[in-house]
């Protein structure tokens, strides 16, 4: 048997950089799939040649079909268009949602068993459409969000203390927009409660600068979005879910009961092992907590809604 094969579709700033990573790990082959013809083939040409300088042997494939995907074990979907001058939100879904649609079909037809990591935005309505058009198991229909969210409020509070990075534990539930719902409650830095290391009102800043995280970095780049950490969020998923490490990572699931919530896609704890999405893991949350994660299912339900409607 040979390497398990994972492939990402859109080899922009966040595909390629996901392909990169995963090359890196030397345990996956990789298929890099764009419609923009050289640019898949130029990057995994690229990242192969990056390989003896490295340390690793894996082998990279570039196109713009979807033969070389056939028994893949996990896909990243980060294909989409930006935002452009003068779209509307609602354009932008639409247009995102049929390329997803596209997307998942091509893949799930050559790899049946495949685990789907959604990245393109608007993210919870992207995992809802591969839940529509593909008939998987909701287990296998997973958005990244919530690690980047939690990874961003993780790097503002080592910031502020002057901890390391990784010592840093968070939680952020809900969808990934405004409505987020990050959990200070849940918030530790190695065991310490968060409240106990700084005042309410350094937290309180911290809590809306990670919900304007991807904004903050919008502004700065001027064109084009975050990748490094989008990028190293997916990957993070990927290796739970291949190595069955069975960690506990926030991700956008679609609910059926837990945290009082029904037929919603929105971010809660998971499980993630070789099944995919093995568990949502129910947090105890204050009423007040709950509310704000039945306001941001809402949104996203009302997403949806608008999806179903432009795709029909
Ligand atoms: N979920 C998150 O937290 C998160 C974080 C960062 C970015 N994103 C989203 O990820 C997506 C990708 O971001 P990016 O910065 O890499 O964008 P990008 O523009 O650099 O890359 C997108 C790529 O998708 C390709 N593409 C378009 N249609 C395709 C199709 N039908 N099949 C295959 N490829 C196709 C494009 O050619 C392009 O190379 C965006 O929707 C972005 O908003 C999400």
């Amino acid at each position: 048997m040979g390497r398990p094969k994972s492939t990402v579709v859109g080899a922009g700033n966040v595909g390629g950089t996901t392909a990169q990573r995963l090359a890196e790990k030397d345990v996956y082959d990789v298929v890099l799939v764009d419609i923009v013809e050289g640019v898949p083939q130029g990057k995994a040409l690229d990242i192969s040649q990056a390989g003896p300088v490295c340390g690793y042997s894996t082998k990279v494939v570039g196109t713009n079909g979807y033969a070389e995907t056939a028994g893949s074990s996990i896909a990243v979907i980060t294909s989409g268009i930006p935002r452009k001058p003068g779209m509307s939100r609602d354009e932008l879904l639409a247009t995102n949602a049929q390329i997803v649609k596209s997307v998942v079909t091509e893949l799930v037809s050559r790899s049946p068993g495949i685990i789907l990591i959604l990245v393109t935005n608007p993210l919870d309505a992207m995992v809802h459409v591969a839940k529509t058009v593909s008939g998987l198991h909701k287990s296998r229909i997973i958005g990244m969000a919530g690690v980047l969210d939690s990874a961003r409020m993780r790097t503002f509070i080592a910031q502020e203390l002057g901890v390391p990075g990784p010592d840093v534990e968070a939680m952020v539930l809900g969808g990934h927009g405004d409505t987020m719902v990050p959990l200070p409650r849940y918030t530790t830095v190695k065991g310490k409660r968060i409240s106990e290391l700084m005042p309410n009102d350094r937290l309180e800043a911290i809590v809306q600068r990670t919900r304007d995280g991807g904004a903050e970095i919008v502004g700065l780049l001027k064109t084009g979005s975050a990748f490094y950490a989008p990028s190293a969020s997916a990957v993070d998923m990927v290796e739970s879910i291949y190595k069955d490490q069975k960690r506990v990572l926030p991700c956008a699931v679609l609910c059926e009961g837990e945290y009082g919530l029904h037929n919603v896609v929105v971010g809660v704890p998971v499980r993630l092992g070789t099944g995919g999405a093995e568990q949502v893991v129910v947090y105890d949350l204050t009423p007040d907590e709950q509310k704000a994660l039945e306001v941001s299912a809402q949104a996203v339900r009302e997403l949806c809604a608008t999806v179903d409607r432009l795709m029909t």
